[in-house]
C-alpha cells in the first residue's frame, strides 16, 4: 500500500500537469484519491478541463476530478498568470478529456474525504488556497483530522514573483491561505525559496521528448511555460513525498498578510532560533533541493508512464 494518500487541489497550469503525471507515475508512494480544482493560472471551467485533459493523456480516467471555487474568497474576479497559454497548457496539442467531471462539488468532497479517511490523507495545494479554506470553513471540525498540508506558495527568504514580496498562489488568494495556514494543520511549503532552484532546460527537455509519445507532450507544455529555463514549481511537493531527503529547510511560524495593500500575500516566516530548541513551531519551510537528484528522479518516474 502506498504510504502517502493524497488530494491534489490544483490550477492546470503546466508545472500543475507535470505534478499530476509524476504522482500517478509513482504508485508505490503514492495513492492519488482524487484532484480538485480551483480558478487560478485560468478560469475554473480551464483547470477542471485541463486536469482530465491530463488524466487522459495518461490513460487514467479512473482519477475522480472535482470543481471547487470560480473565485477568490473576497474578490469577484480572481488575478490569471499569463506564462501557461490562454487555455493553461501552453497551447498544446492534447487529448480531450473523455470521462465526466465528477458533480460533487470540490469543497464538499474535501469535507467527506478527509471524515471518511480521518488522519490518513496529505491535502496538496499547487493553487490558490480557495478551495481547502472553503472547505475549513464550512467544516471546521476536518482541520485536526488532516494528517498534513504540503503546499506550493508563498516566498519566505525571496522576492516574489506576482509583486516585490508575494508568490502568485498566495496572491491571488491570501484570505484563504491565512484560513489554511492558521488551521493548526501540520505543515511543509514548497515556496519560491526552493521551486526557483527546481530550473529545467533545453537540454533535459530534448532527452525527455524522445522516450515517448506522452513525454513529447509533456515536454511541448514545459517548453511553452515561463521564461528561457522553466521551474517546476508544483511538482516539488509531489517529489518530496517521494522522496523526502531530496529538499532540506528550516522549521518556523508562517503568517499570512491578507490586507491588499502591499504586503498582500506576504509569506511572514519567523525561523525558530537554535537556542529554542523546544519551542513548537507550525512549518517546515523548504530552503534547498538536491536538483540533479530531482530532475533525474522526475525523469525516470515521466519515463514509466
Ligand atoms: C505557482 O504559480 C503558478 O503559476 C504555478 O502553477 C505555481 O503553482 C508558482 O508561483
Ligand atoms: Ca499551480
Amino acid at each position: 500500500m502506498a504510504p502517502h494518500k493524497i488530494i491534489l487541489d490544483c490550477d492546470p497550469g503546466v508545472d500543475d500537469a507535470i505534478a499530476i503525471l509524476l504522482a500517478l507515475a509513482s504508485p508505490q508512494e503514492i495513492e492519488l484519491l482524487g484532484i480538485t480544482t480551483v480558478a487560478g493560472n485560468v478560469p475554473l471551467e480551464n483547470t477542471a478541463r485541463n486536469a482530465r485533459r491530463i488524466c487522459t493523456l495518461a490513460g487514467r480516467q479512473d482519477i475522480p476530478v472535482y470543481a471547487g471555487c470560480s473565485r477568490p474568497m473576497l474578490e469577484a474576479e480572481g488575478r490569471r498568470s499569463k506564462v501557461h497559454g490562454n487555455d493553461g497548457l501552453g497551447n498544446v496539442t492534447l487529448p480531450e478529456p473523455d470521462f465526466a467531471l465528477q458533480e460533487e462539488h470540490a469543497v464538499d468532497y474535501l469535507i467527506r474525504a478527509i471524515h471518511a479517511a480521518s488522519g490518513e490523507i496529505t491535502l496538496c495545494p499547487i493553487g490558490p488556497m480557495t478551495n481547502i479554506a472553503l472547505a475549513i470553513v464550512k467544516d471546521p471540525s476536518i482541520a485536526p483530522k488532516i494528517k498534513q498540508l504540503v503546499f506550493m506558495g508563498g516566498a519566505a527568504f525571496c522576492p516574489g514573483n506576482s509583486s516585490p514580496v508575494a508568490e502568485f498562489n498566495i496572491y491571488v488568494d491570501p484570505w484563504a491561505a491565512h484560513v489554511v495556514l492558521s488551521a493548526g494543520i501540520p505543515q511543509v511549503m514548497f515556496g519560491l525559496d526552493v521551486t526557483l532552484q527546481a530550473k529545467i532546460n533545453s537540454n533535459y527537455l530534448d532527452a525527455l521528448q524522445q522516450v515517448s509519445p506522452l513525454l513529447a507532450s509533456a515536454t511541448a507544455m514545459m517548453r511553452s511555460y515561463g521564461a528561457s529555463d522553466p521551474c517546476l514549481h508544483d511538482p516539488c511537493v509531489i517529489a518530496w513525498l517521494i522522496e523526502p531527503s531530496l529538499f532540506s529547510g528550516v522549521e518556523g511560524d508562517i503568517s499570512v498578510s491578507y490586507h491588499d495593500d502591499i504586503h498582500r500575500g506576504q509569506t511572514v516566516v519567523a525561523v525558530k532560533p537554535r537556542h529554542l530548541a523546544d519551542n513548537q513551531t507550525n512549518i517546515t519551510v523548504m530552503t534547498e533541493v538536491d536538483k540533479p537528484r530531482l530532475l533525474k528522479m522526475l525523469a525516470e518516474r515521466l519515463s514509466r508512464l
